[in-house]
């Protein structure tokens, strides 16, 4: 075989390779087979300066024009190729915009915090403020400042989680009162919402649980006021229909105290087997009372200028007696199959 003929049989061989390339990848692969810097043809035209000059003429031309027919036939199935390729990866990777967004996940108040923002939104629209302060608090804030001196029986009721050093778990947000009015001169108007604890644990009391705080303090205040006050707040809680009582109470830094108990809102006293009041018709609310003249004095202020009222409600009640749950401690195990429901 001349060295022409096996040109024309390597051109072949190539254009049938490149005839049945499937792939870019192939396609290169077939380049460089054929056309590389080791492949068969490159060999033949660099030995063209060893054959005769007639030879050489031949060879140098029939080589050139295999090698540019090659190329050119790779160029035009490479094009080919490529296109489907590209057309293939689009269809995969197609979006199709019609298709149902995947719904985020969207997170919601806790029960007690629902309660909680709607009484605080309830007094701020009466102007008042919102103060807070420490959940680990001195026994002098959460007792003795508040008329509970030490070895005092009262102290016995609260359950304390005891610190070390005189401190103490707050008990009630009733020591804001006293951080409050250590801070500002009257007039006081400020709600306390935060934490509080104590060694209880059973349907209706939780370790942790929370209370609101509220505290008014200027000249002339008496407990019409706080009646008043506490009824529209119950209103705006409960519903227009709710009404409010005042049962005689006891707390050491109130006098008088009261207990104040809301209509049961769900049968308005009217259904002895009723399951939210238990046939009542009244549902116990929260504590209040007159502040006593001895804390006020403790303060530094004038209990014959100032009069004041204060009260502590538990919003984790509320809810429970809102949305009927039967057992306080279900607030506070992070149940989402329960809490989802709200
Ligand atoms: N601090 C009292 C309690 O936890 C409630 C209370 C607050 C009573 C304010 C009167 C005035 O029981």
């Amino acid at each position: 075989m001349t060295v022409s003929e096996r040109i024309e049989q390597l051109k072949t061989e190539a254009l049938s390779a490149v005839a049945t390339g499937v792939s870019t990848a192939d396609l290169e692969d077939i380049r460089v087979r054929f056309l590389g810097r080791s492949a068969e043809l490159t060999e033949i035209k660099k030995s063209i300066g060893t054959l005769s000059p007639e030879e050489r003429k031949e060879v140098g031309r029939s080589s050139n024009l295999a090698s540019r027919e090659i190329e050119a036939a790779l160029g035009a199935r490479t094009e080919e190729v490529a296109a489907r390729e590209q057309e293939e990866r689009l269809r995969a990777e197609a979006v199709d915009v019609t298709l149902p967004g995947v719904p985020s996940q969207r997170g919601h108040l806790h029960p007690s915090q629902i309660v909680i923002d709607d009484v605080v939104d309830f007094f701020v629209g009466l102007g008042y403020r919102v103060a807070e302060g420490p959940e680990v608090e001195t026994d002098y804030y959460n007792f003795t400042a508040l008329n509970i001196p030490e070895h005092h029986p009262a102290r016995g009721e609260h359950d304390t989680f005891f610190l070390d050093e005189g401190l103490v778990l707050r008990t009630h947000t009733s020591p804001v009162q006293i951080r409050t009015m250590l801070s500002q001169e009257p007039p006081v108007f400020v709600v306390c919402p935060g934490r509080t604890y104590r060694n209880d644990n059973d349907p209706t009391h939780t370790p942790m649980f929370h209370q609101i705080e509220g505290l008014a303090v200027d000249r002339g205040l008496t407990l019409a006021h706080l009646k008043g006050t506490l009824a529209a707040m119950a209103r705006h809680v409960f519903g227009e229909d709710a009404e409010v009582r005042l049962r005689p109470g006891y707390f050491q830094f109130t006098e008088p105290s009261v207990e104040l108990d809301i209509s049961c809102f769900v049968c308005g006293g009217t259904d002895p087997n009723c399951k939210v009041c238990k046939g009542a018709g009244w549902l116990e609310m929260l504590g209040a009372g007159m502040v006593d003249p001895s804390v006020l004095e403790e303060v530094g202020y004038d209990p014959e200028e100032y009069t004041g009222f204060a009260f502590g409600m538990g919003p984790d009640r509320m809810a429970m007696v809102k949305y009927g749950v039967p057992d306080l401690r279900l607030f506070f195990e992070g149940d989402l199959r329960f809490l989802r429901q709200f």
